[in-house]
């Protein structure tokens, strides 16, 4: 192994970013490398003994560990400002992989109405069968999440801001609340990255990631990794992982090591285009309503500025015009028009998506559950990209204009 620089103790975000990780190989290599192996060689069987029993620290099996993976681990963790960070295959597998090393059958979880689908799935459904209640608060009112504390309750879970409504929730104020009751804050922090928003600072003690998202940022590989103190991710999830095996692999982690390198620079960028692509929707006759939280209508938009370095995001989402199947018709005619923007479900991506949230992220929960999170038939969402806005605005102007106001 060949040292790296030892980098100084006080570097700044966007360093840690491109400089952290592991020692390169005996070869030297300045981008770090992809180790595609399966499996790790011993020098005699002793030593392999000793290694599988963790009386010495090695890389064995990749399904525990992988020198690529655990550069990734350290770039994201140093990111976070957090002691530790496991990587795992999706970032749904994060959540599992949370939720089976702190929880047990008779265990309490609160967690935010307008979290990702899929979550609210897995924690009502699957942990549901398994004994552990989750009771779903409302992702802005403070009181709801106080008032839901039983003696059981072992986790809060939070997403901000929410997909697709972009709704803004107070990590400081909801880990004051997990800790007065002996429970942890989990933070999914998806939408923001570490490079707007950093919940580890504001108090909560997990963060959780779909990789595939942001940190990779171009669309390219499923990942997740959850960021928190090394008594959780060492002591609670190391070993699940093991037996369990939602790991991340290598390749997929070089993807994402590498992505977090331009990480800053894109989340400020998209956020910039964002933000005005919001502003030009305000203005269209045809459009009832935009979510973004850099813009003043925002409900929480100071809380939203002060938790996320004064940026909103990439993702804005707007109703268009319509009552009844109207509405859904009008929203597949802007989707439909446009002859840029990707129509896919995922974001994160240099590409522009643009997504029905209601026949797709959201499509498996019941009309009931939808309208609680505010999921409206006319609702699209836009994750903005890295074209010219001035192509992007053009490409729903061509929809929009479909639409009688
Ligand atoms: C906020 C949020 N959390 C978690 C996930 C799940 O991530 P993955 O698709 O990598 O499993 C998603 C996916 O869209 C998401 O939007």
């Amino acid at each position: 192994m060949i040292p790296r620089k030892q980098l100084p103790p006080d570097v700044r975000l966007d360093t840690l970013a491109v400089r952290e990780g592991l020692p390169a190989s005996p070869w030297g290599e300045n981008s770090e490398a992809l180790f595609l192996t399966s499996s790790f060689v011993h020098p005699d069987a002793a030593t392999a003994a000793a290694r599988f029993a963790n009386e010495e620290e090695a890389f064995v099996y990749t399904r525990f560990t992988n020198p690529t993976v655990t550069m990734m681990e350290r770039r994201l963790a140093a990111l976070e400002g957090t002691e530790a960070c496991i990587g795992t295959s999706s970032g749904m597998a994060a959540i599992l992989l949370l939720c089976m090393g702190l929880l047990k059958a008779g265990d309490h979880v609160i967690c935010s109405r307008s979290v990702f689908g899929s979550t609210i799935k897995l924690l009502q459904g699957e942990f549901g069968k398994f004994g552990v209640q989750t009771t779903f608060v409302s992702q802005t009112d403070v009181s709801e999440w106080r008032d839901a504390i039983q003696p059981n309750t072992k986790l809060l879970f939070a997403e901000t801001p929410t997909n697709p409504l972009t709704e803004v929730c107070d990590i400081q104020a909801l880990a004051q609340i997990a800790h007065g009751a002996g429970a942890l804050l989990a933070v999914d922090n998806c939408f923001c990255s570490p490079s707007l928003q950093k919940p580890a600072e504001l108090g909560a003690d997990v963060i959780i990631h779909s990789g595939t998202k942001y940190l990779d940022g171009q669309g390219r590989v499923i990942a997740g990794a959850i960021c928190g103190p090394e008594h959780v991710i060492n002591d609670k999830l190391v070993s699940v992982m093991r037996s369990a095996g939602m790991s991340l692999s290598p390749f997929n982690a070089w993807v994402v090591l590498k992505g977090l390198e331009t990480l800053s620079i894109r989340m400020r960028e998209q956020s910039r285009r964002a933000l005005e692509l919001a502003q030009w929707l305000e203005q269209q006759p045809q459009v009832q309503r935009v979510y973004h939280p850099s813009l003043k209508s925002h409900p929480q938009h100071e809380l939203a500025m002060a938790q996320q370095s004064g940026q909103g995001g990439a993702v804005v989402s707007f109703i268009v015009q319509g009552d009844g199947p109207l509405a859904r018709a009008n929203a597949f005619a802007v989707i439909d028009a446009t002859q840029i923007c990707s129509i896919t479900a995922n974001l994160g991506d240099t590409k522009t998506t643009i997504t029905h949230p209601s026949s797709t992220t959201h499509g498996r929960l019941t009309e009931e559950q939808r309208l609680s999170a505010g999921i409206a038939q006319g609702l699209i969402r836009v994750a903005v990209g890295l074209e010219d806005i001035e192509d992007i605005k053009a490409d729903l102007a061509r929809g929009l204009q479909q639409i009688s106001a």
